[in-house]
């Protein structure tokens, strides 16, 4: 099976994805997408041989460019730090095939705004006892498709939001590979 990758930033966890695959025969990461032509994630891609593009508003809201190209090239869509909204075009041509990585336990501390830093502090400042991952299925709304898969640590008192910050990213690279992996092998 294809997956194609939409990333916003620096790309650790497609990193971390295109690494898994790399010797696998059930799964291919086909393509790397963002919606940042500077972001690091595309020179991430390019260092380890993974045919990447950039894109703006217009070609993955106003187009059928970006949906065409992953139907080409992917039966998956994985979202790995990824901050634009889905189109309905987009969720139509992947019924249950798009999956997002969120860097806290949803439904708390989702929805637009909620990622990266500011879901760590808002974790701290809100002196949570716990933060974690959660991969879920998208839909048309922020953070809010079904839930596939969650991980929880403990936030200690004397935590800051970088502390909480490495250690979901632990979490993150150490399961985002593999239940993309179990989905597709039990969905096929
Ligand atoms: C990750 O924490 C992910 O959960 C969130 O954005 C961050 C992306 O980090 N959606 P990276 O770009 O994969 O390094």
């Amino acid at each position: 099976k294809r997956i194609a990758i939409l990333a916003s930033g620096s790309g650790s966890n497609a990193e971390n994805i295109i690494k898994y695959f790399k010797n696998s025969d059930l799964v291919s990461v086909e393509q790397v997408l963002s919606n940042k032509k500077d972001a690091f994630v595309l020179e991430r891609a390019n260092r380890l041989n993974v045919s990447n593009l950039s894109f703006n508003r217009a070609d993955f809201y106003a187009s059928d460019k970006i949906v065409e190209l992953l139907k080409k090239n992917a039966d998956y869509v994985i979202l790995a730090g990824f901050l634009w909204k889905i189109p309905q075009n987009i969720l139509d041509a992947f019924p249950n095939k798009i999956i997002n990585i969120h860097p806290a336990l949803l439904p708390k501390y989702g929805g637009k705004g909620m990622y990266g830093m500011h879901v760590h502090e808002a974790v701290v400042a809100n002196a949570e006892k716990e933060s974690g991952i959660t991969i879920h299925y998208v839909n048309e709304n922020y953070d809010e498709g079904a839930i596939i898969f969650q991980n929880s640590f403990e936030v200690t008192a004397t935590d800051t939001a970088n502390d909480v910050a490495n250690k979901v990213h632990t979490l993150e690279y150490a399961h985002f590979p593999e239940v993309i992996e179990k989905v597709i092998l039990q969905n096929g």
